[in-house]
């Protein structure tokens, strides 16, 4: 096809752009596993002001492609920008999410997510891909889902999808896919602290098992929404033991409290204000396994469409 066919068709075909965010577990409460292997949970997501971008464009040909750009960390480690090449990746979460929407004869796509969120932190980077995929699918193809119906679907991509649609703060139970949301605007000041390497979540769960680390539940409304706990703390702190003074400097430069997020390795601590964030920043910036840190604002509103993507 001669380059300005090519184009002519390109304006005719629709683009969108939406962004989910990450989230941090204030309560991470953790039962003994079912027999399907899952653990039950119960869990107070909090939606923080780190996002995945989805920009998804209509593309003329029959095969979807996916590109993953990278922004962690820039400042603190160019090296974690990177462009992926574009491969069909049937297994990526936005592809799949893709798939779970996708009405019969609509064009093929170029997904192009660009990531802030680390992979396998802890704060849900796949299932906000995913997220914000299924709120920009639902608006290009005009399919008219409501934001509770993304989540049942969103569900069966992973426990923490429904959260990151949501967004806010919402208490899950069962996989910590089935949401509740609550009044609870109070405005956080996170610094987050992010690791070299992932800690994959089923190893961390397989941990939690072995240590057996399992207790009974609080019911929901037992919870205390003014303390911080993960029950996946100690599971997680046995596979990666130099994220106890990643918690620990914080304190000592300020932080309230700090808390391993979701499975980890991202630390999360809990600041009062801008300088105290900036004191903790400098602190873990000395510390060989803090890969890049950032400041981030809790609760934030869930997976939305956004009109342009932000100037990294
Ligand atoms: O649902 P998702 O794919 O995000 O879960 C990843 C893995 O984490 C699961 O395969 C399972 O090993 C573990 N998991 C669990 N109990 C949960 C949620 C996740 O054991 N409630």
């Amino acid at each position: 096809m001669n380059t300005s066919i090519l184009q002519r068709l390109r304006r005719l075909l629709a683009s969108i752009i939406a962004r989910a965010p990450g989230k941090v577990n204030r309560i991470l409460r953790v039962g003994a596993p079912a027999d399907d292997g899952y653990h039950p949970l119960v869990t107070v997501f909090e939606a923080v002001s780190l996002y995945e971008y989805v920009h998804i464009e209509e593309m003329p040909g029959t095969v979807d492609y996916i590109v993953t750009v990278c922004y962690l960390n820039q400042a603190e480690d160019p090296e974690a920008t990177h462009i992926a090449a574009a491969i069909p990746d049937v297994d990526h979460l936005a592809m799949r999410a893709l798939q779970a929407l996708r009405p019969p004869a609509t064009p093929a796509v170029r997904i192009t997510v660009h990531k802030s969120i680390p992979t396998a932190g802890g704060m849900a980077g796949g299932s906000a891909d995913a997220a914000a995929t299924l709120v920009a699918v639902n608006a290009l193809w005009c399919l008219g889902l409501s934001s509770d119906e993304l989540q049942q679907i969103g569900r069966s991509l992973g426990a923490d999808v429904p959260a990151c649609i949501a967004g806010g703060v919402t208490v899950g139970v069962g996989r910590g896919d089935v949401l509740e949301s609550i009044d609870d605007n109070v405005d956080h000041h996170w610094v987050l602290a992010f690791s070299y390497q992932g800690l994959s979540t089923p190893a961390v769960f397989a941990q939690f098992d072995r240590l057996n680390l399992a207790r009974d539940l609080p019911r929901k409304h037992d919870i205390d929404l003014h303390y911080l706990t993960n029950d996946l703390a100690a599971a997680a702190l046995s596979l990666r033991p130099e994220l106890e003074e990643i918690g620990n400097v914080a304190l000592e430069a300020g932080a309230q409290q700090w808390i391993v997020s979701g499975s980890g390795p991202t630390i999360a601590a809990l600041v009062g204000d801008e300088a105290t964030a900036s004191r903790v920043r400098a602190a873990w910036a000395l510390l060989p396994n803090v890969r890049g840190t950032c400041s981030v604002r809790g609760p934030v509103t869930g997976a939305e469409l956004c009109e342009k993507l932000p100037s990294w």
